[in-house]
């Protein structure tokens, strides 16, 4: 068929992928076409909740009007400089997220892979530099079930397979302790105190299937590393910027980390923008030429990040995960009540999972998923059983009530 007579309906594209693209994904199959808000609609047209959010990069809507503003206006007055020059949006940049965020500088990447791989370079350059390790001996303490991103440092200290397997050699120098575990941490801090920088952990393990820690454990780690001169380095992702009903999910606790990473929703999910923020002391060990990025902290990054951050403020998005992050699960627990098929709902704020009634090899999960698809809501199975559930923050109390019932439908109906 030529180009010109085939019609271009879901399945066109995704034989183009299939075709053209490497195969390090399995989609959904459903072809998104366009967004406004909490919604999506694929190419023929039919509208779909989204409850992924690009795992938690749109908390503010798809194509939110301010973001989107700031984004076509930088664009068409200066898109890249690199940091051989000075640019216009930069400074002010700077400004308005460490005053955010309370924390005296701020080191500009793009993907949130690069802003931990920062992390850990900064770290260890610290503990180096200030804490008088031995060249080469540092170590950082990572958490079981971890997940930073993807580059070979990152996979180094993953444990999932899938990860990691092949990628090898790794990057030494980490160890891996239980999460939630702060009789691990006591120990393996009192064991080896002197080589340790680092404390590097997710708030909240969203990959992992959102398991949420018991409460006390990041103030309680966070108390550790510093009778031990160790760094918090905090990897809010997925968790930063409100998604779980505060700004940080470390404000829950009260704990300011040494090093916080951002990524993701800085930029509302229009454009890679991540972060690292820690104060002089530790931020000053880089100096010119020993880190960078072409276009970490462009003008269209910068833009689109004061937009999406302001745009947090003003819609109150963290007071509203708070609140309908409750709401939600109390329904989700109604609905528990009445099947077999879910067995528990955990979360925090609007970063929410439910677990399925089988195990982690059987396809229910994804299944779910497809009938949800059909239902008009899109979510995605996590480590097999486990669905996160993860709209825009922006949702209403109305339509997270709706959603409640199409997930219900969903289940309810559910045979395999
Ligand atoms: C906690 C956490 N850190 C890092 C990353 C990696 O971010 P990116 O995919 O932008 O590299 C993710 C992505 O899901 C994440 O959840």
């Amino acid at each position: 068929m030529s180009e010109v007579t085939q019609q271009k309906d879901s399945q066109y594209y995704i034989n183009l992928e299939s075709e053209y693209g490497a195969h390090n994904y399995h989609p959904l199959p459903v072809v998104l076409d366009k967004g406004e808000g909490v919604f999506v609609w694929d190419v023929e047209g039919k509208k779909y909740y989204d409850f992924l959010s690009a795992y938690s990069a749109v908390n503010q809507g798809h194509s939110h009007p301010k973001i989107l503003a700031a984004l076509v206006e930088q664009a068409k007055k200066l898109a890249l400089t690199s940091r051989a020059f000075y640019n216009s949006k930069l400074g002010e940049y700077e400004k308005m997220i460490t005053s955010l965020f309370s924390f005296d500088k701020v080191l500009p990447m793009n993907s949130g892979a690069e802003a931990v791989e920062t992390a850990v370079k900064l770290a260890r350059k610290w503990s180096y530099e200030v804490k008088g390790i031995d060249e080469n001996s540092a170590k950082i303490i990572v958490c079981e079930n971890n997940f930073h991103g993807r580059t070979t440092t990152i996979v180094s200290f993953s444990n999932d397979p899938d990860a990691s397997k092949n990628y090898g050699p790794f990057t030494p120098g980490f160890i891996k302790i239980p999460y939630n575990d702060l009789a691990a941490l006591e120990e393996t801090l009192k064991n080896d105190a002197a080589n340790i920088a680092a404390f590097l952990v997710e708030p909240i393990q969203g990959e992992a299937g959102v398991y949420v820690p018991d409460e006390g454990y990041l103030k309680g780690a966070f108390e550790l590393c510093k009778q031990h001169n160790v760094l918090f380095i905090a990897d809010e992702v997925q968790t930063g910027i409100a998604r779980t009903g505060k700004l940080i999910a470390c404000d829950h606790e009260g704990v300011q980390p040494d090093i916080l990473v951002l990524g993701k929703a800085i930029s509302g999910g229009m454009y890679p923008v991540s972060a690292v923020l820690a104060n002089d002391e530790i931020m000053h060990v880089i100096k010119p030429g020993q880190h960078g990025s072409t276009f970490g902290g462009n003008p269209v990054a910068c833009a689109v990040a004061m937009a999406a951050l302001k745009v947090v403020q003003e819609e109150d998005l963290a007071e509203r995960a708070e609140k309908l992050g409750k709401l939600f699960r109390a329904e989700i627990e109604k609905v528990i009540a009445k099947t077999s098929l879910i067995t528990k709902v955990r979360g925090k704020g609007l970063l929410n999972a439910i677990l399925i009634n089988d195990t982690p090899e059987s396809t229910t999960a994804w299944d779910i998923c497809m009938k949800l698809k059909e239902n008009g809501l899109l979510a995605k199975p996590t480590h097999g059983n486990i669905i996160r559930l993860a709209p825009p923050l922006v949702i209403t109390e109305a339509e997270i009530l709706d959603c409640v019932a199409i997930i219900e439908k969903t289940v309810l109906e559910f045979t395999r």
